[in-house]
């Protein structure tokens, strides 16, 4: 009972004080009542024929409850290398720091000393569930699945397949397609034998994971997607369009006119792929993936670290492609996803500076923009706000100037790219990435009060704010301004308990 955020759409999310949500013991969501006075508490449990007995949580001012981050791309084989090598471009970086760091784990005892902390450190930082890459070991692979599973993290985790010699070192390369394939089954095996939740379903599932177009010969390519058609239910991630040298080299090497082409090629494009990055992607490719139901990860801490690029998501969305956010560590220094949003954040507001061709302004998401403000344009002249309708454009394409294309992203958008649109690109959207009855209570109890030492307190100290406020100040809503503080601000110290299906599983709580 008590302050809850709850993600709606790309442009509007719920942020409600007063809001109780019952979890069955299987950690599902029973129901919800959206706005319930103090007084009302105990009486509305009664009135839905729980019991005395029944636990009730009420938070603190200053607490709230939000849906668990999702990862959509992550290399936990690469923690190793946080914060290192970011002098490189991708292709240099996996050369001179990647693949030497991922060999290690050949080692199935250094595995098992690294994949711990490593799971911890994710789930600390507000990830419930995550798409993690391991290595192209198999029992390394399959040492991750099993603490992710023993940590109760909800999951997807995938070996690498990497069999083209010539595109991988020699010490880091599978001896050929059909090794490929074996320890591919083997590793989905593996992870479909582990024992289901509380609620009769599985929390860690198996991913396919061709490690990107120009790792997997196109006989091993053609295997895959063959594997994949027998089984629609098994998600695909892989990488695409991230660097302009990567891009070129594909199309080179596969004789093949787009990046997307390849995959659709070989049958791996389709409604549950995962594609991470996109950084360079055209509209041509943004509608193929529409049309197979595949969706990008956006990685911006990546992007930027690697001198990448920056993903063109608001063109992404108003093609209707379905965008989750990834950390995609070690190329993104971080494991959380607050700094995947906040790099989202920062990403969408340069291309809308840079390109003048979306000049529209975003007033209307928030609404508190001061009297005479006007909206920073990149270019000199200044178009009337709402201009939905563009002509000829910078990048001598045809432009689907919708809502999102060159605008920077709100922090109701934000908020989706973290939670729902990630569970959308997972398929999971029935279970996680909001609350909803029926749902599965994935979340994280944020808090932001003074006395915990947390940072990104401002605005939630009753002493100071009953007289800090001037009759100058606009009136605001202290939840959404928490969330925002906490999104901008905030890091795993706020993060007080993850909850992976109603069970308490990480979090600053569970390490006191
Ligand atoms: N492309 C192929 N492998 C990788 C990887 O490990 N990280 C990133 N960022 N891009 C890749
Ligand atoms: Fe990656």
């Amino acid at each position: 009972y008590g302050s809850v955020i709850n993600p709606k759409t790309l442009t509007d999310y719920d942020a409600l004080p007063r809001c109780l949500i019952a979890v069955t013991a299987t950690g599902n969501i029973d129901w919800i009542v959206e706005d319930v006075v103090d007084s009302m508490v105990q009486e509305t449990i009664a009135q839905h024929g729980l019991t005395d007995d029944t636990c009730v949580v009420t938070l603190k001012p200053g607490e709230f409850i939000m849906p668990g981050f999702i990862d959509t791309h992550t290399h936990a084989v690469q923690v190793p290398n946080l914060g290192i090598g970011g002098e490189f471009e991708l292709l240099d970086w996996l050369n001179n720091y990647t693949f030497p760091t991922e060999s290690r784990f050949e080692s199935v005892d250094y595995a098992k000393r690294s994949y711990p902390d490593i799971v911890r450190r994710v789930i600390n930082s507000g990830t419930t569930t995550c798409c993690y890459y391991g290595s192209l070991h198999l029992t390394a692979t399959k040492v991750l699945a099993d603490v992710v599973h023993e940590y109760g993290q909800r999951a997807f985790v995938g070996r690498c397949n990497m069999n083209w010699h010539g595109h991988s070192p020699d010490y880091y390369v599978e001896k050929d397609a059909d090794e490929s394939m074996e320890n591919t089954v083997k590793i989905i095996d593996h992870i479909r034998s582990l024992p289901h939740s509380s609620a009769g379903e599985p929390l860690v599932h198996p991913i396919l994971t061709p490690r990107f177009a120009m790792s997997c010969t196109p006989d091993l390519l053609v295997r895959l997607g063959e594997y994949a058609a027998e089984d629609q239910g098994l998600v695909i991630q892989t990488h695409i369009s991230e660097n302009k040298a990567e891009v070129e080299k594909t199309l080179e090497l596969f004789k093949c006119d787009s990046y997307a082409g390849v995959y659709d090629r070989y049958k791996l494009l389709r409604h549950n792929t995962i594609l991470g990055h996109g950084v360079h992607l055209t509209e041509h490719e943004m509608r193929l993936i529409h049309k197979r139901g595949a969706g990008v990860s956006h990685c911006p801490t990546s992007n930027f670290y690697l001198s990448s690029g920056m993903a063109r998501v608001g063109m992404l969305l108003d093609h209707g492609v379905k965008v989750g956010l990834g950390t995609d560590v070690a190329g993104g220094y971080s494991p959380s996803i607050l700094s995947a949003i906040q790099h989202a954040s920062i990403a969408s507001k340069m291309l809308a500076i840079q390109d003048p061709s979306g000049e529209k302004c975003s007033h209307g998401h928030h609404g508190h923009h001061g009297h005479g403000e006007h909206c920073q344009q990149g270019a000199a002249e200044h178009h009337e706000h709402g201009g939905h309708e563009h002509g000829g454009h910078g990048h001598g394409g045809h432009h689907n100037i919708g809502e999102f294309t060159n605008q920077k992203l709100s922090i109701a958008t934000l908020l989706y790219l973290a939670t729902l649109g990630g569970a959308e690109l997972c398929c999971l959207k029935d279970r996680i990435g909001s609350f909803k009855e029926g749902k599965a209570f994935d979340a994280l109890l944020v808090s932001i009060r003074d006395e915990t030492g947390n940072p990104a307190i401002w605005g939630f100290n009753p002493g100071r704010d009953v007289d800090g406020h001037t009759s100058h100040e606009i009136p605001r809503d202290p939840l959404k301004e928490g969330l925002e503080r906490f999104l901008f601000c905030g890091d795993d110290r706020n993060i007080r308990r993850v909850i992976v299906q109603g069970k308490v599983i990480g979090g600053q709580e569970l390490k006191l």
